[in-house]
């Protein structure tokens, strides 16, 4: 298996590219370093710097290219209020030079990222693929137009899978920047001593799942032919309350109580049938365990 994988210096694709690696395949990582790290990358994969906006740079990449895993994204769901022309740029536009630049150097599998960010707001639970995208920022709406132009590649005979990640953590996610996700940025700020800064009661529920288990999910998406998307997520409800407790069992700081964001997510959990049936993956660490480990180095 000769793998490129795109946005592979960032957080999911650098486990990606090292659990590839790990299973002998070739991995290239293409990757603008807009946000990701050079050293992040596994000393085995091959690096190429560039930009997914740049076709003539992904036909160069993709020479010899069998398997495709595609994550480069701007990922900030406020950046993309913030900045709709570039996201759709880089998001949308950048998603489709690369299905093509595969499609073209003849690969036999692309697996891409989706989000759970698709299902929007909609009360139904848990998330199931089938039911109706109800995206409510930039961010969202270009994952939606990646799942279309997905199908509409898949017409032409060629195999395509997305996978609507939920809420990803795990070890190299970046706290760093101002929308950073809830658990690093927890983590950090009880290191420093800090309170931890709640939104809300803490009765909000998220569907997080372990980044190695995603790897896990990319690597075996990789070596299905199957088509279409499958939900990646633990299928558990967990209450941002139970991860206060549990960062608070090792370093027992303050919480701060903040009002509840206008319009933020109350309730999200996966169903992951399909996943479990189409892929044959199964999440394998809890979160408790995924927590305790972060907390332990
Ligand atoms: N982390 C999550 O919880 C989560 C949830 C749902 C979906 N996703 C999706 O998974 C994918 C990976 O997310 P992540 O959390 O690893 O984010 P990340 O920001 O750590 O990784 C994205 C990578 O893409 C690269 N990149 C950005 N723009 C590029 C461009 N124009 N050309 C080439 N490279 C570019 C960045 O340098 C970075 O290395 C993204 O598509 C994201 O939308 C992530």
């Amino acid at each position: 298996m000769r793998v490129l994988i795109t946005g592979g210096a960032g957080f999911i694709g650098s486990h990606a590219a090292t659990l590839l690696t790990e299973k002998g395949a070739s991995v290239c990582v293409f990757d603008s370093l807009v946000s990701g790290k050079r050293e992040r990358v596994p000393a085995r994969a091959n690096f190429i710097q560039g930009d997914i906006r740049d076709r003539a740079a992904l036909d160069a990449a993709m020479k010899g290219v069998t398997h495709v895993v595609h994550l480069a994204a701007l990922v900030s769901v406020p950046e993309s209020v913030r900045h709709p022309e570039e996201t759709f740029a880089v998001n949308v536009e950048g998603t489709q030079n690369v299905f093509a630049a595969a499609h073209a150097a003849g690969a036999q599998q692309v697996v891409y990222a989706s989000s759970a960010a698709v299902y929007g707001d909609a009360p139904e639970l848990p998330k199931r693929e089938d039911m109706a995208l109800a995206p409510q920022s930039p961010y969202a709406e270009s994952k939606v137009q990646n799942e279309s132009d997905a199908v509409r590649m898949a017409a032409k005979g060629f195999s395509l899978m997305g996978l609507r990640f939920f809420n990803v953590y795990g070890p190299g996610q970046s706290a760093d920047h101002a929308y950073a996700s809830v658990v690093p940025r927890f983590i950090k700020e009880a290191r420093a001593g800090q309170p931890l800064p709640l939104t809300g009661d803490g009765s909000q529920t998220r569907d997080f799942i372990h980044v190695s288990d995603v790897a896990r999910a990319i690597a075996a998406a990789l070596e299905s032919d199957a088509n279409g998307v499958c939900n990646i997520a633990s299928g558990d409800a967990t209450r941002i309350s139970e991860l206060i407790d549990l960062i608070r069992a090792a370093c027992p700081v303050e919480v701060q109580v903040l009002p509840p964001r206008p319009g933020d997510i109350l309730h999200s959990v996966a169903d992951i049938s399909r996943a479990k049936e189409v892929l044959h993956w199964s999440p394998t660490v809890s979160f408790p365990d995924g927590i305790r480990e972060l907390l332990s180095v």
